[in-house]
């Protein structure tokens, strides 16, 4: 009798296990969302997009009062010429997006079956380089971001709109960047939730942690820090970095399947790139 139970025991516990399916990106955001709304409760959904200032009111005069005389701006314009400038071939940029690439990152980053691959907008700017006879750019900062700036600004007030459609390779990738969003890392041993969503609010040293809700909206993202423009994965790279960890490549698979998860967990939200940050 004893041992019967131990095995219907056992056989309970594994069917258990087996019925308990992963959680579905859909049921992530929703809990994502939850998170954010009830430990800020003063914050309206919308105004996520504007990083930590949406939560830190001491600091947000400054920052509006930068955004006045927006340091990217001359960003904005060098990025419009390039993408209007012909290639070799007497092609441009255009013929590679849909409706001219003209406001139209709400889309990125989506899985395309064909490659099996997440395509950010940056990736996208360098395939269609390549796909025309031209050298790619160099990922995080200079022309790259430019370009991803004009193309930004022209998307401003569209909603964020990222797509996990329900196939084998989409879902791998967003539980791989769900994955690395969650894991501890580095010699600090903390997690981009460790600092972003648990302690979103509370102070690292001198700085606010902004709410990971929202983060992607406004990149690429001028910082004084850097002293100019650069891409989500440049940022990236200096979080793992803060850490002490080692930073993976940018347009590497790992960040853009961070940047899948992560820009889904913004779904909805306008678009309001580029930005201006500390
Ligand atoms: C040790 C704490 C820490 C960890 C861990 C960390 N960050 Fe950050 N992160 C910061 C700080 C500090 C800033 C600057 C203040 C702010 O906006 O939160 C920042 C800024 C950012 C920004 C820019 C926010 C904006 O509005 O422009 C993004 C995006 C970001 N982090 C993403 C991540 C991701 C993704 C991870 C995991 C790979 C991560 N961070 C891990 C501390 C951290």
């Amino acid at each position: 009798m004893n041992k019967l139970l131990v095995i219907a025991a056992t056989l309970g516990l594994l069917s258990s296990a087996s019925i308990a399916v992963q959680a579905s990106p859909q049921q992530d955001l929703k809990e994502f969302r939850a998170y954010f709304a009830d430990r800020f409760p003063d914050v309206p959904f919308k105004d996520y997009v504007n990083g930590v200032y949406a939560i830190d009111q001491a600091s947000r005069e400054q920052w509006e009062s930068i955004e006045e005389f927006p340091p990217y701006e001359l960003n904005i314009d060098k990025g419009k010429k390039l993408f209007n400038t012909p290639f070799k071939n007497g092609k441009t940029y255009a013929s590679c997006f849909r409706n001219g690439g003209i406001g139209i990152k709400q889309d990125f980053p989506y899985y395309d079956s064909a490659t099996g691959k997440v395509v950010t907008l940056e990736s996208a700017i360098n395939d269609c380089r390549t796909k025309n006879g031209e050298k790619p750019l160099k990922w995080k900062k200079g022309p790259i971001a430019d370009i991803s700036a004009y193309m930004a600004y022209t998307s401003r007030g569209n909603k964020i709109n990222v797509k996990i459609p329900a196939e084998e390779g989409a879902l791998a990738a967003y539980e791989r960047g769900k994955a690395h969003f969650y894991a501890k890392r580095g010699q600090l041993n903390m997690s981009c939730a460790d600092c972003h969503q648990w302690n979103a609010g509370n102070r690292i040293r001198a700085d606010l942690l902004s709410p990971a809700l929202g983060h992607p909206s406004h990149f690429p993202v001028y910082r004084s820090k850097w002293g100019g423009l650069g891409t989500l994965h440049r940022r990236y790279g200096g979080c793992n970095k803060q850490v002490r960890a080692k930073p993976y490549k940018a347009q590497s698979d790992e960040y853009k399947s961070l940047e899948y998860f992560h820009t889904y967990m913004s779904n909805g939200l306008e678009l309001n790139g580029p930005g201006a940050r500390k």
